[in-house]
């Protein structure tokens, strides 16, 4: 099966990584500039070759894992069996995509986004087929879940089958009806936004903050390592939507977590959020 990507980034990479790890995939990587993709696909070698390292890979099952990744701009995926979105958390974007790759896509593609919180319903509004929601978690090649999120217009039939896709490639779905942040982020960003809260108190250290949280209620990461990890700006950006979608005031972004992301201290992926990196 052919899979295209459409985003290098950190999700991106993530997922093609995920699906060509799995014998029977193809995946063609792509981004706005094949530099980008290309980007994308180092990120994947040096992933991989910490797995060969530690002994947890074999250098020629990395070889075949890479040899089933391909890179390229957009108008690369017209053979395509399904093309998953993973783009910035904009919905003008991910529409203009969805709008060219219905030009350039084979009518029986499947259409799907890894959107963590944007409607599928208004994405896929005017296409000439249904988008469905296949939802990645970061690291992931490492987190289990998918969720499967149906819109307004998403038949039953094509849910069925990205979850089995999902469960092909080792991973475990769970059914979702479209609401804001959907499961996990309604939940977890919402927690991470209050331990902001917490730190902006000044009730603790940000690394108190984060042992408390792991030793208390064994987390695997505390609260404000893991906002470093998924990105200070996508942390915001789906507060944002919780409050838009629901106005309701305890989806509040708290001011810190918007004071950061204007200084561009976004965590990881900029040098700098709550820790140094
Ligand atoms: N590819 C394949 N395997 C990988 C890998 C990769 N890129 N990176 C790590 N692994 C494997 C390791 O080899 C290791 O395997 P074993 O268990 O067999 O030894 C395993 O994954 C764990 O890796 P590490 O030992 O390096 O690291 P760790 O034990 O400290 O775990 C972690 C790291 C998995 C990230 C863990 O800290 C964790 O689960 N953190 C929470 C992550 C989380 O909550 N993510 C969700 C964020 S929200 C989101 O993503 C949604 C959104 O829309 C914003």
């Amino acid at each position: 099966m052919k899979i295209g990507v459409i985003g290098a980034g950190v999700m991106g990479s993530g997922i093609a990584q995920t699906f060509a790890m799995q014998e029977g995939y193809e995946v063609i990587l792509c981004d706005i500039s094949a530099e980008y993709a290309e980007n994308g696909k180092k990120k994947i070698a040096a992933s991989l070759s910490k797995l060969v390292q530690k002994g947890k890979m074999e250098q020629s099952a990395m070889d075949g894992v890479l040899s089933r990744i391909d890179t390229g701009l957009i108008e690369t995926v017209g053979a395509c069996d399904l093309v998953l979105e993973a783009t910035l958390e904009k919905m003008e974007l991910k529409q203009s995509v969805f709008s060219k790759l219905q030009e350039i896509c084979k009518k029986d593609c499947v259409f799907a986004t890894n959107t963590s919180s944007l409607s599928i319903t208004e994405m896929s509004r005017g296409l000439d087929r249904p988008i469905v929601g296949m939802h990645f978690f970061n690291p992931a090649p490492v987190m289990k879940l998918v969720e499967v999120i149906a819109g307004l217009q998403t038949p039953e039939s094509l849910c069925d089958r990205i979850m089995e896709i999902a469960s092909s490639i080792g991973k475990t779905p769970v059914r979702v009806k479209e609401a804001a942040g959907f499961i996990v982020n309604r939940i977890l960003i919402t927690m991470i936004n209050e331990a902001v809260g917490v730190y902006a108190d000044g009730v603790a250290t940000a690394e108190e903050i984060d042992t408390a949280m792991k030793l208390g209620a064994n987390h695997p990461m505390g609260p404000l390592e893991l906002g470093d990890l998924v990105g200070l700006d996508v942390c915001l950006a789906i507060m944002e939507v919780l409050q838009n979608e629901t106005g309701d005031p305890k989806y509040r972004p708290h001011p810190l977590l918007k004071k950061m992301v204007r200084g561009n201290l976004l965590g990881r992926k900029t040098g700098r959020g709550f820790f140094e990196y």
